[in-house]
């Protein structure tokens, strides 16, 4: 399975997929290129450090989003990826993207979706909801893209315990580790092993 990773930020969740492929616990993978909207983000550095084609390209550099995204969608293409991970990825995709790759675009997203998720719900502000709320338990969840924010078909999910006196950026950390990092190599091995298949928009993990 040719697999390209989008990312914006620190790229932990690219490190996982990495180390999961390298130590062969994803097996019939490889990455076969990284891209960021954002030059200094730490997942190109990554990237690098493991001989991992890399590109950047960010809304910034055009002059309309139309081509942003028509240049953005070609870049992806020409690196013909059989999967496109969103990995900590933070611009809108183009929807002729999610057309192109429908059922062959994941992404992670830190919360139990349906809980804490759409519009405006990315990094701290997940967690700092769900301790405004009060609730016990938190999770992750790896997801097909389709046209709206964190609502395609659920591949896996993960529970995570809150803990009395956590903090945002403590649960924040206790999620990466024990939920994103987990759930998200499993769900590429699942579909590079075609163990994933969607019927009436729900996910069925076969044998
Ligand atoms: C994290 O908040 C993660 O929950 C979300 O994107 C953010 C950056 O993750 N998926 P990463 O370290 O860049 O993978």
């Amino acid at each position: 399975l040719d697999v390209v990773v989008l990312v914006s930020g620190g790229g932990t969740n690219l490190q996982a997929i990495i180390d999961a492929v390298e130590s062969e616990s994803i097996t019939n993978t490889r990455i076969v290129g990284v891209i960021s909207n954002n030059k200094n983000a730490y997942a190109l550095t990554r990237a690098k450090q493991h001989g991992i084609h890399s590109e950047c390209i960010s809304p910034k550099d055009y002059a309309s989003r139309e081509e942003f995204n028509e240049r953005f969608l070609e870049k992806v293409d020409e690196m013909n990826p059989d999967l496109v991970v969103l990995a900590g990825f933070l611009v809108v995709i183009p929807p002729q993207m999610i057309e192109r790759y429908r059922n062959r675009m994941i992404n992670i997203h830190p919360s139990l979706i349906p809980a804490f998720c759409g519009k405006g719900f990315y990094g701290l502000k997940v967690h700092e909801a769900a301790l405004e709320r009060g609730v016990k338990v938190v999770g992750a969840t790896v997801h097909f893209v389709d046209e709206g924010t964190d609502t395609g078909p659920i591949i896996l999910q993960r529970a995570v315990e809150v803990c009395p006196g956590d903090t945002p950026e403590m649960l924040q950390r206790r999620v990466m580790e024990q939920a994103e990092w987990k759930i998200l190599p499993e769900a590429i091995d699942l579909i590079a092993n075609d163990r994933v298949k969607v019927s009436d928009g729900r996910v069925v993990i076969t044998e």
